[in-house]
């Protein structure tokens, strides 16, 4: 004979108490320490204006437009507006920066984290690529400098 011994009052009471674990929202902290890591896929969006300094160039203008307030006009996160932010703006001359991917590089600019805003909407796809590859010439200025419109 089949043995069909179910209990369903017992397993309600047992979600119940389950429930009883949710943190209340007053003991989660806003505090935010942690370094901010773009997720691997990330670094498999094509920068599709890659190696491109007509586009860098235009990224310029742009990065001294919507950037510089806090990164600083040569991206060292210097900016009139740092001193007053927590955490500070990333400086874009650093090697934390320049080693990740254009992929990356471009996830957390349309992504955003506070107190930087995500610039998905304020800016179109091309005019972050844009700033991508203007943020890369800040290790070497001078290539921008010499930069002709061929490209
Ligand atoms: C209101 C000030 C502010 C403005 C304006 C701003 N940022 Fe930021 N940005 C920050 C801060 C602060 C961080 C550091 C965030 C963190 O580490 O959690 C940051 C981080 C970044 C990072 C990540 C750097 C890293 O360490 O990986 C990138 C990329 C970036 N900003 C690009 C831009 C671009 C491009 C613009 C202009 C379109 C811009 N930001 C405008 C404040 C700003």
């Amino acid at each position: 004979m089949k043995n069909s011994n179910n209990h369903p009052m017992l397993i309600a009471g047992l979600l119940l108490c389950g429930a009883g674990l949710l943190l209340p929202a007053s003991k989660i902290s806003a505090q935010q320490t942690s370094i901010w890591v773009a997720p691997k896929e990330a670094d498999l969006i094509k920068n599709p204006l890659e190696d491109n300094l007509t586009a860098a160039k235009e990224g310029k203008k742009l990065y001294l437009q919507n950037c510089a307030v806090c990164h600083g006009d040569k991206g060292k996160g210097d900016g009139i507006a740092a001193a007053g932010l927590t955490p500070k703006p990333a400086n874009h001359t650093s090697d934390k920066v320049q080693n990740q991917s254009d992929g990356a590089i471009f996830w957390k600019m349309t992504t955003g984290r506070p107190p930087m805003a995500s610039y998905k909407e304020a800016l179109t796809e091309t005019q972050r690529w844009q700033l991508v590859n203007y943020i890369r010439t800040l290790k070497t200025p001078d290539k921008l400098k010499t930069a002709t419109a061929k490209n």
